[in-house]
């Protein structure tokens, strides 16, 4: 049993984290500012701290780790990270596969390739990779080997507060000609919320120190499908080539969510999550990530394209043959 500090904790990342050391039996303090889902978890401490201006409530205190979950600037990463330094073992913190300056091969995104830089960053998908890119420089150089960097690519599971795995499971549900984008064959990548926790607990407790991608293996786009197919409910894919799809604006990954074809982002959905495998990182099927899926809230403010929209893409590039007497 250790001592382990969460820094956030109740939305969706942080509550895996919190229910997977609870259920290790860790004895786990929280602190976050105590407006997103403050009833949960009644068995943890809870601290009240805004990370932005006020973390006077871990003075004095101490913890084996800290699991950092929701850091974005690198000036609030560093404030904890400050105030931490010598009243925590192992500092964890969450980062992303965004944070690579390159997506087009496999090996543009093993942990030691080139990361975003600041003033390089062009647009708000790459500021935010480059930001992560210095907090997890802020945490390494104050941490040394008691720092873990996770990297994780694109995150599905129990309360996801994006529609972007759960759209697929949504989509085969109702039924019908359903869009699929690009070629059956494509890959997409992702990893269960609950196995990203227990290894990020699991990486606190027992000091893996290093830098991580934190990923599901690859999968080819047709096997999702299938995996979100439901009994009963007669589904046509009718998969739709990528450059038709790009030249009619249709936007890639929110819009049809996990769908990336843009030029430079051919290895996106093929990150190596080798390194963390073989520190003990398991990840279970599909099937189960389908069925968590299903049981989310409606995502009232989804990017994904409207069923009306589909069905108009579908009648551009795949209409439906008439059948002629
Ligand atoms: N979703 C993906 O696919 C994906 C992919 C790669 C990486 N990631 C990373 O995964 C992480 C996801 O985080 P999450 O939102 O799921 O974490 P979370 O820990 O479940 O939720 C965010 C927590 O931060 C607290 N918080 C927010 N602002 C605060 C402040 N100013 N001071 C103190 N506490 C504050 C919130 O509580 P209060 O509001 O009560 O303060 C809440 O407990 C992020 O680091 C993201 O970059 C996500």
């Amino acid at each position: 049993m250790a001592r382990v500090l969460v820094l956030g904790g109740t939305k969706f990342l942080g509550r895996a984290v919190t229910e997977a050391a609870l259920a290790a039996g860790h004895e786990v303090t929280l602190l976050n500012r105590g407006t997103t889902n403050p009833e949960l978890f009644p068995e943890a401490e809870h601290l009240r701290g805004d990370r932005t201006s006020d973390l006077s409530a871990l003075e004095g205190r101490e913890w084996e780790a800290v699991i950092d979950v929701a850091a974005y600037l690198p000036e609030v990463a560093q404030f904890s990270a400050v105030a931490l330094c010598d009243r925590v073992g192992q500092y964890v913190f969450v980062s992303t596969v965004s944070v690579y300056a390159e997506h087009d091969r496999p090996e543009d995104q093993l942990e030691e390739a080139a990361v975003l830089r600041l003033e390089d960053a062009k647009d708000e998908g790459e500021l935010y990779g480059a930001r992560k890119a210095v907090c997890e420089t802020v945490v390494q150089e104050l941490y040394g080997d008691r720092a873990t960097i996770g990297r994780p690519g694109l995150i599905a599971g129990p309360h996801d507060p994006t529609d972007r795995f759960d759209y697929w499971p949504r989509r085969l549900a109702v039924g019908g000609r359903v869009l699929g984008p690009g070629s059956p064959r494509d890959p997409v990548q992702f990893i269960d919320v609950r196995d990203l926790g227990a290894w990020l607990v699991g990486a606190a407790v027992d000091r893996v120190a290093g830098v991580f991608n934190l990923v599901g293996a690859p999968m080819h786009f047709a096997d999702l499908i299938e995996a979100c197919r439901v009994p009963g409910v007669d589904a046509e894919m009718v998969w739709v080539r990528s450059d038709l799809l790009i030249g009619a604006g249709v936007e890639e990954w929110m819009g049809i969510p996990l769908w990336i074809a843009s030029e430079g982002w051919r290895a996106a959905n093929r990150v190596d999550g080798s390194r963390a495998i073989a520190t003990g990182l398991q990840v279970r099927t599909v099937a189960e990530t389908v069925e968590a899926a299903r049981a989310n809230p409606p995502h009232e403010s989804s990017q994904a394209i409207s069923l009306e929209r589909e069905q108009q893409l579908l009648q551009q590039f795949a209409p439906k043959p008439s059948r002629g007497v």
